[in-house]
């Protein structure tokens, strides 16, 4: 062919296939087969291969750039990227509508409902048309420029349709939710799992990693998807001429190629509203992809202005959530469960039921009190619930009067005096017990071989738990400095294990072995000390050496470590049965040690206080504290005046009543997370 007739092949070509994308992704309406579609794309892969100085950088067989990047850039956002007011009360969703209808008497209240995608928020800004640049939300500002990883996702155009009803304004920012369906995460959990690798806690979580991959390859290697909601900003003039609603910003999107949520409505009525929210919820396990509320946004844009923005969120719009995901099963028995820090955890073994796409049979009764207070049996039927990624818990037990004289006669459940995995008397320390024993344990080694194997630490593949019972039950590792003596000729003798996966754990071990100081202090699982607070010990003394041997007082230096996590620390170091297992460790670890660091008055949250009241649903109270510690702020117990956040949990308590009496700012527990992302913190 002559490249004049393949210039024009070449420019057909690429009209046909933006028009195929358009009807699949957009319109949920393909007019081709998949392999008619593929046959375009190898037609004109082949065209520009022969015709290489044709290649534009938006034709759909640009998406994936060749060069892994060494950073990402910071990229300012053409208008800040704001969160949602947001709660699971209906009271709350009722207030917001009545503030609406007050500020607004003279207008008609529309709605615009939509699901509330769970997943990583970002802004896609096209000049002239074309996809420019992509970035995360970042502290809502700022964020990272991802565009090339965004280009990967198929469902983006690179191109946006230019004969769509409303011109394409020339500068365009758009705001989108980048989500995994839960069919690409299933498979790339079961993928990971049958590499013995630790698989991923939630398709949101997969989904903002993804998108923060320095090498676009590896961005591909986990497709998602996205769908647009917003439109952030359209240069000069923040709305489109001629378009005066949400449900027409939603419409002209979606003619312009991108893919918008096909389950939104327009209603005018708070029942309406109530009515979605359960008709989505009762959906939300068949949709394929997660979502984890509904959002509210008025239609009017003019009348969105008229009301306006707190600092945080418009009040135009509402984030209306679903409670925790609950369901009800009979737990066939209680044990024991020795964590890798020796807390004993009693565990509810129960008949599987469906949680939110997930087969559970196991939940956590959490402590021997608390066992005893919902007095909770084997054979007892009971409701459990798992709000985000964690572990379900068991809520309470259902009274069933047919069983309750039988029940009677059974002895309530215990915990054991001694250690289920050694043995050991164990202690009790407030409602918690304790096997005492240490690395002694087998249990605790094994935790604190998944710990320091575990992704955020030493990140060994082929490390999991079953691995690690299986070496120690074995005897080839007595102690955690054991796994690193570990040969290919000791493992390929085990069951599981062949020539090719022994090598693989063999080089997995022997890379690991260098290891970044943070990763390093996290992986030994010292209590209270998570991801942040390793990272901050580590740029204040730089050295293992100085953290091992500094004094509490030293260690309270670094912000965010306070007297409890100071003497966490130092008791950790000095038990004499850690001391020689470090030795040890130390002796088989390269670890890369770190200069010392930025001084503690610029963390974000220097000088502020925080109280936590009420239980949170993403993560447990002390992680909350240790984070926000970890940013400079200090948790204290009792509201005062001089708290500046009370961070308001499920059944708070009388603190909550304190800060509004004392006007301290309260959060819900979006609020919180929406403060801690916006100071780019990881949750
Ligand atoms: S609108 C200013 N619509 O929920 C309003 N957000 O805090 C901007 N989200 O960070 C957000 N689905 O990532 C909007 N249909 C939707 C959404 C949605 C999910 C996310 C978004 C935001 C968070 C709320």
């Amino acid at each position: 062919m002559d490249r004049e007739k393949a210039r024009e092949r070449i420019a057909r070509l690429r009209a046909e296939i933006r028009h195929h994308d358009f009807l699949y992704y957009v319109r949920d309406a393909p007019e081709i087969s998949d392999a008619a579609y593929d046959k375009l794309y190898r037609e004109l892969v082949s065209l520009e291969e022969q015709f290489p100085d044709l290649v534009e950088p938006d034709s759909p067989t640009q998406r994936v750039a060749g060069q892994p990047l060494t950073s990402f850039p910071t990229v300012e956002h053409a208008a800040p990227m704001l969160s949602l007011d947001s709660d699971a009360s209906e009271a709350s969703l009722r207030r917001f509508d009545e503030r609406l209808r007050k500020a607004l008497p003279d207008v008609e209240v529309e709605y615009v409902l939509e699901p509330k995608l769970d997943g990583a928020s970002v802004e896609l800004v096209y000049e002239d048309g074309v996809l420019a640049r992509a970035s995360t939300r970042g502290d809502g500002r700022r964020g990272e420029g991802i565009t090339e990883n965004v280009r990967t996702i198929q469902a983006v155009p690179l191109r946006l349709r230019t004969e769509a009803p409303h011109p394409v304004p020339p500068f365009l920012s758009l705001r989108g939710e980048a989500i995994m369906h839960a069919s690409v995460f299933d498979k790339l959990n079961e993928r990971l799992i049958a590499e013995g690798k630790e698989p991923f806690a939630n398709p949101r979580n997969v989904a903002a990693g993804a998108l923060r991959q320095l090498d676009p390859q590896q961005t591909a290697s986990k497709p998602l998807d996205l769908f647009a909601y917003d439109v952030l900003s359209a240069g000069e003039s923040a709305q489109i001429p001629g378009i005066e609603t949400q449900w027409e910003v939603l419409q002209a999107l979606k003619e312009w190629g991108l893919r918008v949520s096909s389950l939104v409505r327009k209603v005018k009525t708070l029942e309406e509203i109530l009515e979605y929210h359960q008709d989505l919820e009762a959906r939300r396990d068949d949709l394929g992809f997660e979502i984890d509320g509904i959002v509210i946004k008025l239609n009017d844009l003019a009348a969105r202005d008229r009301v306006g923005w707190t600092s945080r969120h418009p009040r135009w719009a509402f984030a209306f959530k679903f409670p925790p995901r609950k369901e009800i099963t009979r737990i066939l028995s209680i044990v024991p469960s020795v964590g890798r820090s020796g807390v004993v955890t009693p565990v509810a073994l129960m008949l599987p039921v469906e949680l939110g796409g997930v087969t559970v049979s196991r939940a956590t009764l959490h402590n021997r009190e608390e066992v005893a207070r919902k007095d909770v049996r084997e054979g007892d039927r009971v409701r459990i619930q798992r709000a985000g990624d964690v572990i379900p818990q068991v809520v309470e037990r259902i009274v069933e009067p047919e069983r309750e004289a039988e029940r009677e006669k059974e002895p309530r459940w215990q915990m054991p005096a001694t250690c289920p995995s050694c043995g050991t008397p164990l202690i009790e320390r407030g409602p918690f017990t304790i096997c005492p024993n240490g690395f002694e344990c087998p249990a605790q080694l094994v935790g604190r071989i998944v710990h320091l194997a575990s992704r955020d630490a030493l990140d060994i593949e082929g490390l999991g738990d079953e691995t690690a019972k299986l070496f120690v039950n074995e005897g080839l590792v007595r102690q955690l400095p054991d796994v690193f003596d570990l040969r290919a000729e000791q493992l390929v003798h085990l069951e599981g294990f062949a020539e090719k996966s022994s090598k693989k754990l063999e080089e997995a071990l022997r890379k690991a072995s260098k290891v970044e100081l943070p990763r390093l202090l996290h992986g030994l699982g010292i209590p209270e000390v998570g991801v942040a607070v390793a990272r901050d010990l580590s740029r204040h003394f730089g050295t293992f050496e100085r953290i091992r041997t500094a004094d509490a007082a030293a260690l309270q230096e670094v912000a965010g470590v306070g007297p409890r996590m100071a003497e966490a620390i130092t008791t950790f170091f000095r038990d004499e049965k850690n001391a020689p297992i470090l030795d040890e460790l130390l002796k088989r670890l390269d670890v890369q040690e770190q200069s010392a660091a930025p001084p503690a008055s610029v963390l974000p949250l220097s000088g502020k206080k925080f109280v936590f009241t009420g239980g949170l649903a993403q993560m447990s109270r002390r992680d909350a504290q240790n984070l926000v510690e970890s940013l400079g702020a200090k948790a204290t117990g009792s509201v005062s005046k001089s708290t500046d956040y009370v961070v308001v949990g499920e059944d708070a308590g009388s603190k909550a009543d304190d800060a509004r009496t004392l006007g301290v700012t309260t959060l819900d527990e979006e609020g919180f997370l929406d403060l801690l992302r916006s100071l780019g913190a990881a949750v």
